[in-house]
């Protein structure tokens, strides 16, 4: 079984234009590809290709799908072997086969997901309706971030007092073990009392690609805040998890990566915040690191979606230090490397929020540089370059970059650059390569040799995780190697998180209630986004045992988990194989809205693939939050009258499977309303008249999908599995 995240990742890192483009040659039209249809004669293209939306759909013989099922029917190969062959081609790591192990991890990794979701969740909604968050709002407020912003990036405060998250959590049943190893509780020395890690902070998410919350940036809202005498970190960030890895994750990424491809320029910038304004001013393309220096995993994943890297640094010593390292790497990864250095004291958010994106793309136009061009630039502005020590040693650091390069025509021709730019001769700069190549070569064994070394002892360290050593224990020993076994530097601006027990009430880390006002929160909240119906990252709904909201925002298109959802996976569970067939056969995961219904329906159907058994009482046995999850799917919460339900229980011993094929039909519908709402954004967003045709002729689809799914008879939508 491939379980869910790693689905994600190969579909979130698969480039379904380049994959199609292998069998169809695709033409551009606005954001969408157009070509001839691969599964059906055609003379006139009606195959469309949406990147945005990661998926295909012909007009004319109504194929569809996303590049996992183009793959399966391209190749005629099994979902397992789509997803290993795209795992291979774009970099993301397929287990080797379902073990036991395997499984306890994934199951562990899936509650640390669950507890950041409901963090995410609850921070937001903290910022938005906790008039203890007003000087949070008035913060955002003044630096200049929409309500648009603070929703779509689901921007969040952590109130001061110590246990707030912990409560809510455990009000929700969110287990507390999840919340600790997500990094989000801690627990004192004597090991009962926990405590939230953040407190009085701006919380800022990160996702992963395909946009789950993996991890926090907590921000303070003061720039000097003291505390005990000791200055406060301005960020608190959550510690390496089974679901973080700093050195491959990149702040943005889940909203970069598809302007990143249409570019396929990655810009990147060091803090949350400036990717933030950057994305606000329409520069999307834009991604940080957090608090970390650059890695070579980060840069592979830049890697994965496009070939030019565009760094962006501020002017300080320890940017400057930081960046003739980060460009060896990238020169390494094979990446087209340019650099721009924005006017003193400004950085990317300073930058767009005073002079805005048109100025920020003419800056670049006209200021960034090759790597070259911008070494010997640095040192004759530092007025050095007329020294010939200083000069040859430009020189020389400038080929060691080069001889980084893996392609080695590349190579030759920065050589060349090179020699233009100094008016050197290029006999002389290849000679000094060909002692830098060396040069590289035997570092790059000495790495290897370590990495193998580190590799035995992670892999060892993993081992002392899932063996359930002493958190205490994992804590000092990422203290005694803060930097990480590669060589690789933690954030070293200001002092390491540090995040000890709470002293008093907990709230040493709240200075800004001397002005404890209350009031109405300032006008962004209530400006509406954009679409009008644009959600945050968290809307699923509200968790198991979570109330819904008083007040339904109006961005919520729901606080319900879906009706019709939950009685097709009741039928799933009651009736095991059979109906878990049917069903299957009928629709798959990606139509069921619900997060955590589309969990169960996956992993169902998993289990139907490799003949496990399927009941209630196989996930009652589970560990959180399977039996949660099915006790609410079968207990009729929603259901208003016990009559009702006596009705219902007669109807549903009587024909379980017309029972399924109307829930089926509802499931559909409600589908194809999504996907139209999605269009129907695409369509306002479109940057062109092509666009708009295209998103058009996908409209005019849905609708008619619609309508079959709408009149025509249940029994013909869906036949009886003995008709199939
Ligand atoms: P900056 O100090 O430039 O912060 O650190 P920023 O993101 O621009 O925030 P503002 O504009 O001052 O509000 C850059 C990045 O370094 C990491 C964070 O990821 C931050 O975004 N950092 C910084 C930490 O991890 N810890 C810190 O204490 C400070
Ligand atoms: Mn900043």
């Amino acid at each position: 079984m491939i379980p869910d995240h790693i689905k994600e990742e190969v579909k979130a890192a698969a480039d379904i234009v380049e994959v199609v483009s292998d069998y169809v040659k695709l033409r551009r039209t606005g954001s969408n590809f157009q070509g001839l249809c691969p599964f059906h004669n055609e003379k006139s293209p009606s195959f469309n290709v949406s990147p945005n939306l990661g998926i295909y759909k012909c007009f004319g013989c109504g194929e569809s799908g996303d590049v996992i099922s183009f793959v399966m029917k391209q190749d005629g190969v099994s979902f397992t072997e789509a997803i290993r062959s795209l795992g291979a081609r774009f970099g993301v790591d397929v287990p080797e086969e379902s073990q036991p192990e395997n499984d306890e991890r994934y199951r562990e990794k899936e509650g640390i997901y669950h507890a950041l979701a409901f963090a995410g969740r609850f921070f937001f909604k903290q910022l938005t309706e906790n008039p203890e968050a007003l000087e949070a709002r008035k913060y955002l407020d003044k630096r200049g971030f929409t309500g648009q912003t603070v929703r779509k990036y689901g921007i969040g405060y952590a109130p001061a007092a110590y246990d707030t998250l912990l409560n809510a959590a455990r009000k929700a049943g969110v287990n507390e073990h999840y919340l600790e190893q997500a990094g989000l509780i801690k627990f004192g020395r004597n090991g009962e009392t926990a405590f939230d890690v953040f407190r009085s902070r701006i919380m800022f998410p990160i996702f992963n690609a395909s946009g789950k919350v993996i991890a926090f940036g907590g921000r303070i809202m003061e720039n000097v805040p003291v505390s005990d005498g000791r200055k406060a970190p301005k960020y608190i960030n959550s510690p390496q998890t089974l679901v973080y890895n700093k050195s491959e994750v990149l702040y943005g990424i889940h909203v970069a990566k598809n302007e990143i491809r249409k570019h396929r320029e990655v810009i990147l910038v060091e803090g949350y915040t400036d990717v933030l304004s950057m994305h606000q001013a329409g520069i999307s393309n834009a991604v940080a690191t957090s608090g970390t220096a650059l890695t070579a995993e980060q840069l592979k994943v830049m890697h994965r979606y496009g070939e030019t890297l565009l760094m962006i640094y501020d002017s300080d010593l320890a940017g400057q230090n930081a960046m003739s390292r980060s460009v060896d790497l990238a020169l390494r990864e094979g990446l087209d490397v340019r650099l721009l250095q924005l006017p003193d004291g400004e950085d990317p958010d300073s930058f767009v929020r005073r002079f805005g994106r048109d100025s920020f793309v003419q800056y670049r136009n006209e200021q960034a540089r090759d790597f070259v061009a911008f070494l010997i630039d640095k040192t004759r502005l530092a007025g050095k370059w007329d020294d010939p020590f200083h000069r040859t040693a430009t020189i020389g650091s400038i080929l060691r970059s080069i001889a980084e390069i893996p392609d080695e025509i590349a190579q030759q021709a920065w050589v060349q650059r090179l020699s233009s730019l100094t008016g050197m001769g290029d006999r002389a700069l290849f000679e000094q390569l060909n002692l830098q190549r060396a040069e590289v070569a035997r570092a790059r064994d000495k790495a290897n040799q370590r990495d193998r070394r580190r590799d035995t002892v992670s892999a060892r360290n993993v081992q002392d995780q899932g063996t359930g050593q002493e958190p205490a224990a994992r804590g000092r020993q990422q203290a005694n190697n803060p930097t990480g076994s590669s060589g690789r530097q933690a954030y070293t601006g200001v002092p390491q998180d540090r995040f000890g027990p709470p002293v008093g009430d907990g709230k040493e880390l709240q200075s800004h209630t001397d002005n404890p006002q209350t009031g109405p929160p300032p006008d962004w909240l209530d400006i509406p986004t954009e679409s009008g119906r644009e959600g945050t990252p968290f809307d699923a709904g509200p968790w198991p045992g979570e109330s819904a909201p008083a007040v339904q925002p109006p961005v919520a298109p729901t606080g319900r988990k879906p009706g019709y959802e939950r009685e097709l996976l009741r039928l799933m569970l009651r009736h095991g194989h059979p109906m878990v067939e049917y069903i299957g056969s009928q629709c798959n995961e990606d139509h069921f809205q619900d997060e955590e219904y589309r969990m169960l329906f996956a992993d169902m159907i998993a289990r139907y693939e490799t003949g496990k058994p399927i009941s209630v009482s196989v996930y009652t046995a589970l560990p959180s939050p399977w039996p949660a999850l099915v006790g609410e799917v079968m207990m009729d919460r929603y259901t208003p009258s016990a009559r009702k339900q006596e009705a219902l229980e007669m109807q549903r011993k009587k024909d379980v499977h017309k029972i399924a094929k109307g829930e089926l039909r509802s499931l559909k519908l409600h589908y194809l309303d999504k996907l139209k709402q999605e269009f129907q954004q695409q369509y306002a967003q479109a940057a062109d008249i092509e666009e708009k045709k295209t998103c058009q002729q996908l409209l005019m689809e849905v609708s008619r999908e619609r309508l079959r799914y709408e009149q025509e008879l249940l029994d013909r939508l869906f036949p009886n599995p003995d008709q199939i």
